[in-house]
């Protein structure tokens, strides 16, 4: 019976889904949405925290900042509260408003970027407003998950040997990419122990991170209109995109299964899935793919009618991608 005293202390780290009674996919999905932030970011904030405390940056007078599109921004909320620290998330207007909601109720200031940069979008404007507010005041301290080893090297640590232990026979590992601190912890990881285990970095169309042209993309968490700094393609063995109408069927699909997950797990198994009908048609190979987190905070869109069909068109909610394969 695990029994803890501050929130980051419990994390799911071992509940796999088999998803071949619910989409006829031979695919493992690593549930990393259980614990109190609802995401797998909680390992990210906890590790760049931990790396400021012990280099001495972090101080008592500190206001931590960070730019995310929620996930990392309610874990660093979620952690500063427990440990008694100030912390501003710069976010924009496509993070949903529970995520807003439960960063200001354990006590985190919320900014958010309305304009995107016309050249690096949202996230682009977003670094923008916190380079502003470093240079302002120097209380100001950015832990940068875009830049910071110790968000993939969390993953290097935690994730990918949790994998290891659970698959010792994985084939194929498939992780999506935002920030890639996931992807290059357990791409490093993996690469490193010499396991034959190939590693496909899971993508959203309108995403630049892989050097596709910049879309519109608006499911939080995956894709970038920056080209993410933690990304060493030389780990990766191969790269899916994904539209992001086809992760929303996905989703759907699942939820009709009793199973509601974030849209960018929608996302990761569409990508695997395709890649699996093109690469191991046989259905034998043994294949894990990683869910971010869960559906709760996407009841306003992803799982919306009018939010989906507003932005994909009607046809969206047509056709379920696996299924008519
Ligand atoms: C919902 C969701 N999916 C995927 C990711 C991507 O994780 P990473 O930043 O480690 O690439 C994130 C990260 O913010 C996320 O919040």
């Amino acid at each position: 019976m695990p029994v803890i005293s501050a929130p980051e202390d419990f994390h799911v780290d071992d509940l796999y889904v088999d998803l071949r009674p619910s989409l006829d996919t031979s695919l493992y999905l690593k549930c990393e949405g259980f614990n109190f932030a609802g995401s797998i970011k909680l390992k990210a904030a906890a590790s760049m925290i931990a790396d400021a405390e012990s280099r001495g940056v972090l101080t008592g007078d500190s206001v931590i900042v960070e730019s995310s599109s929620g996930n990392l921004g309610v874990a660093l909320s979620m952690i500063a509260a427990d440990k008694g620290y100030r912390f501003l998330c710069v976010t924009d207007t496509r993070c949903n408003l529970v995520t807003r909601r439960l960063m200001e109720a354990t006590g985190a200031q919320v900014h958010i970027v309305t304009e995107p940069h016309p050249e690096t979008g949202f996230l682009g404007a977003r670094l923008d407003h916190v380079r502003q507010l470093c240079a302002s005041d120097d209380r100001h301290l950015w832990l940068n998950q875009h830049a910071n080893p110790y968000n993939w090297l969390a993953h290097y640590r935690t994730t990918a040997p949790s994998i290891a232990t659970h698959f010792p026979d994985l084939d194929v590992l498939f992780v999506g990419a935002g920030t890639t601190g996931t992807l290059m912890g357990c791409a490093r990881y993996f690469k490193e122990s010499g396991r034959p285990v190939t590693v496909v970095a899971v993508d959203s169309v309108g995403s630049v991170t892989f050097g596709g042209p910049p879309g519109l993309r608006m499911i939080p968490g995956l894709g970038a209109g920056v080209r993410p700094q933690l990304l060493d393609e030389s780990f990766v063995d191969d790269v899916v995109h994904v539209p992001e109408v086809e992760a929303i069927r996905v989703a759907h699909r699942l939820a009709t299964a009793g199973f509601l997950f974030g849209g960018s797990t929608g996302t990761v198994i569409a990508g695997a899935s395709g890649w699996l009908a093109e690469h191991r048609p046989d259905g034998r190979a043994t294949a894990v793919a990683i869910s971010p987190d869960l559906g709760e905070r996407y009841l306003d869109s992803v799982y919306q009618t009018n939010w989906v069909s507003d932005i994909y068109g009607a046809h969206a909610l047509d056709r379920d991608p696996i299924r008519s394969r």
